[in-house]
């Protein structure tokens, strides 16, 4: 999948993922993940999502990757910040009240990008990438990460024939076979959520189910 795939989607406002809501699970289970304040969480593949905003009001610095300076920009301006804007290259960065969000690649980032961080939240972030790109985001991330950093992670799974991705189908097999060799891995929970997506009925799915899976790196 090509970055430009994402950008002229943000280019274009067709940004069906991006919820009004803070996620339900995250304000659910982040208690789970026993986290001091003032712990720095991670959040790869961000958008402008606004659980960054839950993040940092639960007492938490937040460092949000995002391919998009549209979605960076509307984050801080919808959540009525005005950013601090360093142009830092390959990755240009966005900073207002303790939330600092870095424009371009995951996979620019480097361990001193994330040397603070103690958890990562991934939610919408693994179920963009198409199969083959797991693999590399899954190396990519536990490499960066410091030791003993705790991931929850929000999964999505159903029948990949029956539909097009994004989102991907991720199997609990999948999140398995990635993470088992770098991770504990503690599945929270799993809800069948197809009735409450009729949006997703009428693609043709018979089957969605969402995942959630606290991960503590070894
Ligand atoms: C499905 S959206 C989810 C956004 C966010 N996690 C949420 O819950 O709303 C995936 C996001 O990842 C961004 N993205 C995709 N590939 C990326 C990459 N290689 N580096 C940084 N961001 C990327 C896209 O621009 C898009 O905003």
């Amino acid at each position: 999948m090509k970055n430009d795939f994402w950008l002229e989607r943000w280019e274009r406002e067709e940004t069906g993922f991006h919820d009004k809501e803070v996620n339900a699970y995250l304000a659910q289970y982040w208690h789970e993940l026993h986290l001091a304040q003032g712990s720095a969480v991670f959040v790869p593949l961000c958008g402008k999502s606004v659980d960054m905003q839950w993040l940092r009001e639960q007492g938490h610095p937040v460092l949000g990757v995002e391919l998009s300076n549209i979605a960076a920009q509307a984050f801080f301006k919808e959540n009525g910040y005005i950013p601090n804007y360093v142009n830092g290259g390959k990755l240009d960065s966005y900073e207002a009240n303790d939330i600092r969000i870095l424009c371009g690649d995951f996979f620019d980032l480097s361990r001193d990008d994330l040397a603070k961080v103690h958890a990562v939240y991934d939610r919408a972030s693994m179920v963009a990438l198409p199969p083959e790109m797991r693999e590399r985001y899954v190396k990519h991330l536990v490499n960066i990460l410091p030791p003993a950093t705790q991931i929850l992670l929000i999964t999505f799974d159903y029948p990949q024939p029956e539909m097009q991705g994004p989102p991907f189908a991720l199997s609990a097999e999948e999140v398995n076979a990635l993470y088992r060799e770098h991770a504990e891995i503690r599945l929270l929970a799993q809800i069948d959520v197809l009735p409450q997506n009729p949006r997703f009925q009428k693609r043709g799915l018979t089957r969605l189910q969402e995942s959630i899976y606290l991960l503590t790196l070894r």
